[in-house]
């Protein structure tokens, strides 16, 4: 998330320390306590014989395990102390392997200090199916947690994960901004706790697999800032060393699932930031400095190429593979929205990946990042200097994503173009459903109804916003996007609301004639929104989610 020009820096300047320290001292204060919470399961390098199942307590853990049948399987732990507060949380991880497949599990995890050991938490989850199986899964990113104590929290966080428990889908993907814990810097460890445990209603019974977002980047925490989201989630091996759980790919039927992280590639500069006037000072027993007003945590490059190198031969494999159909990517930043009051699409990713999701096919990507719904045409190959500086309306190549195909006609051949969906509709207090019009050019909207209506325009990130100072002594922002484009590529925008969940079924195809297809069912969460920016209508976090649109992608074999 960031609101335009210097909005996430007035989020974190207007943190309360306060309020945060009190619930610091809360969330530390059962230091013998092993009792798990923020309990989660993620899937094994195999989904059909295996998941990891993680937890949280309060305090050590002693002897923590997960109990499934007559099996008991010690946890490893993997604490970290937060660089920032100095508090040390206690996650601990069990994998459970050699399930069969397509089968229902109970389990239950405790510990010999668990406050509940006569009665400890359990759950059942299924495992993957094989071969060409048809399943359902679920997505959206940005969810924040139900507790407005935190910045960008919202109560719709605890309705979006009910959301996907109605729905009843063998996995979500969560793609990225999962808390926002970086916005309030000085309470880190309990906005996790309180995301952890909003989403264990369904995490615990279905693997929730998630991708890093630029608020996953915290100060002081490890090379890239990624120390509280390695140590809580245990995702497929990617086998570069130095890098685990920042990318991974997994396979469920005829699928091949790729989670990438796009903080390596964007140009946007949106992570952990100091906006001042006030320094941010880690607690003494950390040892570390303050941290000054205009400094950022900018890690575009982190991998030096390996994450794409990666993704290449990821892709190839993929592709190679006559068992695979689909290939869907996951992550957090965008290649192609069109928001006009949040992020926008960076030309990072479309310099980096889009050439590689174009020579293999890859049929969905699912992003986060603006808190809104917005759906591609299917795009392939770039069109060049379509794009304009805003600063000097200068042409600026933005490699605009060329659609395919400008026809809503509800089927879209994947084979010919990737349908990009932006989902960052989770359940932040700050949606972004407001989108860009060029109202100068007043082209027509290709498809667009009335003919004649002006062109949808998207912002473009060209090259990195660092913080610069504002007027405010000692108080820094950062840019919005520095350039504009007509999204030619844009078929649908969520205008009603910021709020949704996206359900995936897919139909592997069957007999001689069957061609394997994605009905894809977006549902909104219509009136959530706290002030709708069409009609200034004040709304509040409700549990109805209605459909918004659906389509279907096809792909022949
Ligand atoms: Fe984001």
């Amino acid at each position: 998330m960031l609101a335009g020009a210097g909005g996430t820096g007035l989020l974190a300047a207007t943190a309360s320390p306060a309020k945060a320290a009190i619930r610091a001292r809360r969330g530390r204060a059962g230091s013998n306590d092993g009792t798990p919470e923020q309990i989660h399961l993620t899937w094994s390098e195999n989904p059909a014989t295996g998941v990891v199942v993680s937890w949280a307590s309060p305090g050590q853990a002693r002897r923590p395990r997960v109990r499934i049948g007559e099996r008991v399987i010690p946890a490893a732990p993997r604490p970290y102390t937060d660089g920032i507060s100095g508090e040390t949380v206690w996650s601990y991880h069990a994998r459970v392997g050699g399930l069969r497949p397509g089968a229902t599990y109970a389990y239950a995890v405790t510990a010999d200090n668990d406050r509940n050991t006569a009665d400890p938490f359990s759950a059942t989850f299924r495992t993957a199916p094989t071969g060409r199986a048809s399943f359902r899964f679920t997505s959206f990113g940005d969810l924040a947690t139900p507790n407005t104590a935190w910045v960008l929290s919202y109560g719709q966080s605890a309705y979006a994960v009910e959301a996907v428990e109605s729905f009843q889908p063998l996995f979500h993907l969560l793609n990225g901004d999962l808390c926002y814990a970086n916005l309030n810097p000085t309470a880190q460890p309990e906005v996790w706790r309180d995301f952890g445990n909003n989403n264990q209603t369904s995490a615990a019974s279905r693997p929730w697999m998630p991708c890093l977002g630029n608020h996953e980047v915290e100060f002081y925490n490890g090379p890239q800032g990624f120390a509280s989201y390695l140590a809580r989630y245990t995702l497929p091996e990617n086998r570069v060393p130095g890098f685990a759980g920042r990318w991974y790919s997994f396979r469920i039927g005829s699928v091949l699932f790729v989670s990438l992280d796009a903080d390596d590639v964007v140009y946007q500069d949106a992570a952990a930031f100091v906006a001042g006037p006030a320094a941010l000072v880690p607690a003494s027993g950390t040892g570390h400095p303050e941290i000054k007003p205009g400094t950022s945590f900018y890690i575009r490059g982190y991998s030096g190429g390996a994450q794409t190198a990666w993704l290449e031969r990821t892709l190839a494999a993929g592709r190679q593979d006559e068992t695979v159909d689909w290939i869907i990517v996951q992550m957090h930043q965008c290649a192609a929205s069109s928001s006009s009051t949040g992020n926008g699409s960076d030309l990072g990713i479309r310099q980096e990946w889009l050439p590689l999701f174009d020579r293999y096919q890859v049929d969905l990507v699912l992003c986060g990042h603006d808190h809104d719904y917005e759906r591609s045409f299917p795009v392939r190959g770039a069109d060049t200097g379509a794009g304009h500086e805003v600063a000097t309306g200068a042409v600026v190549n933005t490699l605009r994503p060329h659609p395919v195909t400008t026809s809503d006609s509800g089927i879209f051949d994947t084979s010919h173009g990737t349908v990009h969906l932006i989902l960052g509709c989770g359940g932040t207090d700050a949606p972004l459903d407001e989108y860009g019009t060029d109202t100068a050019d007043g082209s027509p909207f290709p498809g667009g109804s009335p003919p004649g209506t002006p062109s949808r325009q998207a912002k473009v990130f060209t090259r990195a916003d660092r913080p610069v100072p504002s007027s405010a002594p000692d108080v820094f922002t950062r840019a919005a996007a520095d350039a504009v484009e007509d999204a030619i590529w844009s078929a649908k925008r969520d205008t009603v609301t910021g709020y949704g969940i996206a359900v995936f079924d897919v139909d592997p195809g069957s007999g001689s004639n069957g061609q394997p297809s994605i009905k894809v069912t977006h549902y909104h969460a219509v009136g959530a929104d706290p002030v709708n920016p069409a009609s200034g209508a004040k709304g509040a976090p409700t549990p109805d989610y209605t459909e918004f649109e659906t389509f279907t992608l096809v792909r022949p074999r």
